[in-house]
């Protein structure tokens, strides 16, 4: 990829030495130094753990300005494109660069449209599975099972169908994943209706009544998976592009970044936050309580869906979350509004609480997305398949830009060896 190019300088002494680097100034302004040549000028090499302050490489596809509580695709406010366009015109921009026109974006739809069903095999595939599997490890399995349906296709380099199989597919795995683990049999895709909606049937229609989507949901559902397109290098799209970075095929990338997005401090926080409202409600809604355990400290009582390693601001997904748990909520049962009133009063309590405010922690998309999906009715263990399918867009899209970019080079992190020095072998009949 090509690089702003500045007269710009860093200086950096290493020991005594020192050594004059190029900066790199991105289009919103942001500034790096460029680190490639550090460890051959000084043999010094950048400790950075978590890489909190290692850009690792340059793109082009999403911008975020924590502190600002920006996000933006390919150059267009998210807030935009969540109550403007459609998941599949989000899907095309973030992997194409531009938004499409009528003509692209039908062809784009008909593609996709036309590959939703999964082999036959698939149905052997998740019988072979225990019904209580969690949904995440059965779709990493699943979507890097795909690639043994495609191999020749994928040593004939053809990208574009493979883009589309992913985009067409996750909904299908992800439903079907649900339908075995209730017992019902594999409800096939309807390729009259749109994306969110065919999804909301595959989950929800059986063989034996006719199901009726409600548009109100399938439009709910197209904003959270736009929300969850894209947010640049987070630890699963990072994933991605590291294991792509070997010329791993894309199922193979994208089911390594479908394990990273499982864990809980990452895209697993949706199915955490959910239990936690409950835990609350369970013990008699005290929020207050909770909120002053989270404040002690340590992992095991945080406060799930807060806090975030970019925004030190706001989410600004978490507002349009917000927002759109307040428009749909008469549309909720009793227990999703409970959980409702829980949350806005956690928010309330932690955002005037003196830990959290040093902190920075606000709320996060996680917070409040969990309550949507239990509008929809989505089982709790699914919400980070969910979160899962909204991104598959954005794995694509940078999987496919770290292809494309002439500077890539397989990911090697380096280290500091801090173990034992140099020390002989001793047979193990010497060894007290
Ligand atoms: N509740 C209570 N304390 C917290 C929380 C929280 N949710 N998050 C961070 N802290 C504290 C943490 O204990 C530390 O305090 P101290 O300085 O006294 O040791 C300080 O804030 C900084 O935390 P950190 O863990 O160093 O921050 P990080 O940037 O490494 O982690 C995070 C970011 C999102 C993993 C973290 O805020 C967290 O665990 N949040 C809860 C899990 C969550 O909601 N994850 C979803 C993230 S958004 C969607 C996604 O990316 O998948």
């Amino acid at each position: 990829m090509e690089t702003t190019s500045t007269n710009l300088r860093a200086h950096v002494e290493v020991m005594g030495r020192i050594v004059e680097l190029p900066l790199v100034v991105g289009t919103e302004q942001e500034v790096a130094i460029d680190g490639q040549q550090l460890r051959s000028e000084t043999g010094a090499i950048l400790l950075d753990p978590g890489f909190g302050n290692t850009g690792a490489c340059m793109s082009k596809i999403t911008f975020i300005d924590g502190e600002r509580g920006i996000l933006r695709y390919r150059g267009y406010p998210i807030e935009e494109l969540a109550t403007g366009a459609g998941f599949l015109e989000v899907a095309y921009l973030l992997i194409h660069g531009e938004l499409p026109n009528e003509v692209e974006f039908s062809a784009f739809e008909d593609e996709v449209r036309h590959h939703t069903m999964l082999h036959e095999n698939y149905r052997r595939f998740f019988d072979a599975l225990p019904m209580d599997a969690h949904p995440m490890p059965t779709c990493a399995a699943a979507i890097g099972a795909l690639s043994t349906f495609y191999q020749g296709d994928l040593a004939r380099d053809d990208v574009r169908t493979h883009v589309i199989r992913l985009i067409a597919k996750m909904p299908t795995i992800v439903a079907y994943s649900y339908k075995h683990s209730i017992g019902q049999p594999p409800i096939y895709p309807r390729n009259d209706l749109g994306y969110a909606a065919n999804f909301l049937h595959m989950m929800f229609s059986t063989p034996c009544e006719p199901y009726r989507v409600d548009p109100v949901k399938a439009r709910a559902l197209e904003r959270l998976l736009i929300l969850h397109a894209d947010h640049e290098q987070n630890c699963s799209t990072s994933t991605v592009r590291l294991v792509g970075s070997s010329n791993a095929n894309l199922y193979a990338s994208i089911a390594a970044g479908i394990s990273a997005l499982w864990g809980p401090l990452h895209g697993g926080a949706n199915q955490e936050v959910i239990e936690m409202l409950s835990r609350i409600e369970a013990e008699g809604g005290d929020a207050d309580a909770y909120v002053a355990r989270a404040r002690k400290g340590g992992d095991s009582t945080r406060l799930m869906g807060f806090g975030h390693r970019v925004y030190k601001n706001f989410d600004p997904r978490a507002v349009l979350l917000k927002h759109s748990c307040s428009e749909l909520r008469d549309t909720m049962d009793g227990h999703s509004s409970r959980l409702l009133d829980i949350a806005f009063r956690l928010e309330e309590i932690a955002l005037e609480d003196e830990y959290f405010i040093r902190r920075r922690l606000y709320p996060n998309v996680d917070f409040y997305s969990g309550i949507l999906y239990l509008m929809l009715g989505i089982p709790v263990n699914l919400f980070t398949a969910m979160f899962a399918l909204g991104r598959m867009p954005g794995w694509i899209a940078h999987w496919l830009e770290m292809k494309q970019d002439s500077s890539t080079r397989i990911g090697r992190p380096r280290q500091i060896y801090v173990g034992p020095t140099k020390r002989p072998y001793m047979p193990r009949a010497e060894r007290s």
